[in-house]
């Protein structure tokens, strides 16, 4: 399963990438707002660090925002991968990046349909939100699954970006249900490898080869 980071900070996605783990970047208007930097420089900034997939949000909700949007994106550099929202002018705006051979990531997606109308408009990328289902008592797995099954059924080349991951049990969860990529914030990358039998295991090697040798 390919890994993203879910974040605009930039340290987060050095630290990230020094682990050697990162294969691409999400990024939202809510996380770029907490960084309150303009959004192309920190786009830029970013593109020279991670050379995978970097998603950049459209602000607009109408097709032809989102065209103007999306095509200033892109010119930031070749790894731009637009993100739009999952709605009907996000699919007419999928539809002719898709034409013009711009990749996208398509979204707010949150039940099987949207994920199935985004693949067959060209999306490279879909974002199903599995944090957030699960806060309204829906289940955000099963749409996981869900989605793997129809785009496996048919053959969509779409990836599955698993997003809204809240903690490690989703991840494990995702790369059982054969999600393609999980984007992840970076405070849940550092859990991903916490175990308290690691801390006390190292612990104890230490202090017995201290205890031997001094
Ligand atoms: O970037 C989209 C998604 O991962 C947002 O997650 O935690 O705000 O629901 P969250």
């Amino acid at each position: 399963m390919e890994l993203y980071i879910d974040t605009a900070s930039l340290d987060e996605i050095k630290q990230a990438h020094d682990m050697g783990v990162l294969d691409g970047v999400t990024t939202n208007p809510s996380l770029i707002a907490k960084e309150k930097v303009p959004y192309a420089k920190r786009l830029a900034e970013i593109c020279e660090v991670v050379k995978g997939p970097v998603s950049a949000e459209v602000i607009a909700t109408d097709y032809e925002g989102m065209l103007k949007e999306g095509r200033e994106h892109a010119k930031i550099a070749p790894n731009i991968v637009i993100k739009l929202p999952s709605t009907l002018d996000g699919l007419r705006a999928c539809k002719t990046f898709s034409e013009e051979g711009k990749k996208t990531n398509l979204t707010l997606c949150f039940q099987p349909m949207q994920a199935m109308l985004v693949a067959k408009a060209g999306a490279f990328l879909v974002s199903p939100f599995i944090g957030r289902l699960d806060d309204v008592s829906e289940d955000g797995m099963d749409l996981i699954h869900r989605i793997r099954t129809i785009y496996d059924n048919y053959g969509y080349k779409t990836k599955v970006l698993a997003a809204s991951i809240r903690h490690p049990k989703h991840m494990v969860d995702c790369a059982l249900a054969g999600a393609d990529v999980a984007t992840v914030p970076f405070a849940v990358i550092k859990q991903l490898l916490s175990h308290p039998l690691t801390d006390s295991g190292l612990k104890k090697f230490v202090e017995d080869y201290r205890k031997a040798f001094g």
